[in-house]
C-alpha cells in the first residue's frame, strides 16, 4: 500500500471517483474547476492500482475535504479513515486548523467516529441529502515520513511578515543535531542568522540574479565545514571520499524535514558566496549551504513532485 499526494487531479484519482460517484451513485458533473487547484490524496494497492482517494482545498480559514471514495472491492478495510487521517496530517502541516466536509447524510456516523461534528442543516445535493461536518485539527496531527517527504518542497515565496517561533526553531535545530555522520564526527557548524544578519546572508546567496526570494525568509541557517575527526580522516584517505559534504547534506535533510512537520518552509541554497559568508558569520571553515527558513506565502501551493522514475533511480540485484 502506498499513499501519494498530488497537486491538481491525477488520472489515478479519477480512476476511483468515476466508478464510485458516476457509475455506482449516478452523480453528474463529477470533475469540476476545484480539481485543478485541490490537493488530491490517492491510495494505491500492492499492484500500484489506485483504490481510494479524496481531495482537499482551502476556502477562507477552512480546508474542505471532499470526493472521498473507496472502490467497492476494497471497502470495509479502514481505507477511508486512513485517507481522512492523512488529509488531516497534511492540512496540519500547512498550518490549517479547521477541516470541513459535506458528507452524504448516510456517512455522518463514519465521520462522527473520526471526530467530525455536524455543522448546519441537511441539504440536498443532486438529489442526495448532505450535511456539513467540521473538525478542529490544530495541534492534533502527526505525519509519517513519506507524508513529510511529499509535503516538503523548496519554498521560493516566503512571507516576510511572519516570524519563526523560537520553540519551533529549537526543534528544527535539534533534528539537525541528531542527524548521523561518518564516524559520528559531525564535521560542520550551524550559524543561525535572524534580523539584519539574515538579510545580509540572503544577499550573499544572490549573485547573478539568483535566490532573490531568500531575502523574505526571516531565518537563514549557514552550514559550514569543521575539520574531520581522526577516524573520518583515515576513512577519507583509504576510500578517497571526504564525507563532510555528505554529512552536511544529511543534517540539512533532517533539518528541513522537521521544519515541514512544524508547518514551516525551507529552501536549501547551494548557490552562495562562500568568502562573503565566512566574513559575515565569522566562520573558520567553508560555508557549504544556507537554509532559508520561514513561513510560505499563502499562494505557495504544493507542487507536483518532479523526480526520476523508480526504474531510473533504483536497481535491485539478487
Ligand atoms: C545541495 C542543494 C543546493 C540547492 N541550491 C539551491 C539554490 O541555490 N537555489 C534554489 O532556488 N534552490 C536550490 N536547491 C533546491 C533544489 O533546486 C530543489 O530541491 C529541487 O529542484 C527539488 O525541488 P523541491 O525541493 O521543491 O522538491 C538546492 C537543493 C540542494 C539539495
Amino acid at each position: 500500500m502506498r499513499m501519494e499526494m498530488f497537486h491538481g487531479v491525477p488520472d489515478a484519482a479519477l480512476a476511483v471517483r468515476i466508478p464510485v460517484f458516476v457509475e455506482e451513485q449516478g452523480f453528474v458533473d463529477e470533475v469540476d474547476e476545484i480539481d485543478g487547484v485541490a490537493t488530491h490524496v490517492v491510495l494505491f494497492d500492492e499492484a500500484e492500482q489506485p483504490i481510494a482517494t479524496c481531495r482537499v482545498f482551502e476556502q477562507e480559514d477552512t480546508y474542505i475535504l471532499g470526493r472521498l471514495c473507496v472502490l467497492k472491492a476494497h471497502r470495509g478495510k479502514g481505507y477511508g479513515s486512513d485517507l481522512v487521517a492523512a488529509t488531516e496530517r497534511y492540512v496540519g502541516s500547512v498550518g490549517g486548523e479547521r477541516l470541513a466536509l459535506h458528507s452524504q447524510y448516510h456517512a455522518k456516523g463514519f465521520y462522527e467516529k473520526l471526530g467530525y461534528a455536524p455543522d448546519g442543516e441537511i441539504e440536498d445535493e443532486q438529489g442526495c441529502p448532505h450535511i456539513w461536518m467540521v473538525k478542529v485539527i490544530k495541534g492534533d496531527t502527526k505525519m509519517d515520513f513519506l507524508e513529510i517527504a511529499n509535503a516538503r518542497q523548496s519554498c521560493r515565496s516566503f512571507d516576510a511578515d511572519l516570524v519563526v517561533e523560537p520553540e519551533k526553531l529549537e526543534r528544527i535545530l535539534e533534528a539537525a543535531r541528531l542527524s548521523p555522520s561518518a564516524s559520528n564526527g559531525q564535521p560542520y557548524h550551524l550559524t543561525v542568522c535572524t534580523g539584519e544578519k539574515a538579510k545580509q546572508v540572503a544577499k550573499a546567496t544572490q549573485s547573478l540574479g539568483a535566490n532573490k526570494f531568500s531575502s523574505d525568509a526571516p531565518v537563514q541557517i549557514v552550514i559550514s565545514e569543521k575539520p574531520n575527526v581522526k577516524s573520518a580522516l583515515v576513512g577519507a584517505k583509504v576510500t578517497g571520499t571526504d564525507y563532510r559534504s555528505i554529512d552536511i547534506g544529511i543534517a540539512a535533510a533532517y533539518l528541513t524535514a522537521e521544519a515541514t512537520t512544524q508547518g514551516l518552509s525551507t529552501c536549501i541554497l547551494g548557490w552562495l558566496d562562500g568568502g562573503k559568508l565566512r566574513e559575515l558569520c565569522g566562520l573558520d571553515g567553508a560555508a557549504r549551504l544556507v537554509i532559508s527558513l520561514g513561513y510560505a506565502k499563502a499562494d505557495d501551493k504544493l507542487r507536483a513532485k518532479k523526480r526520476k522514475t523508480t526504474e531510473e533511480l533504483i536497481t535491485v540485484l539478487k
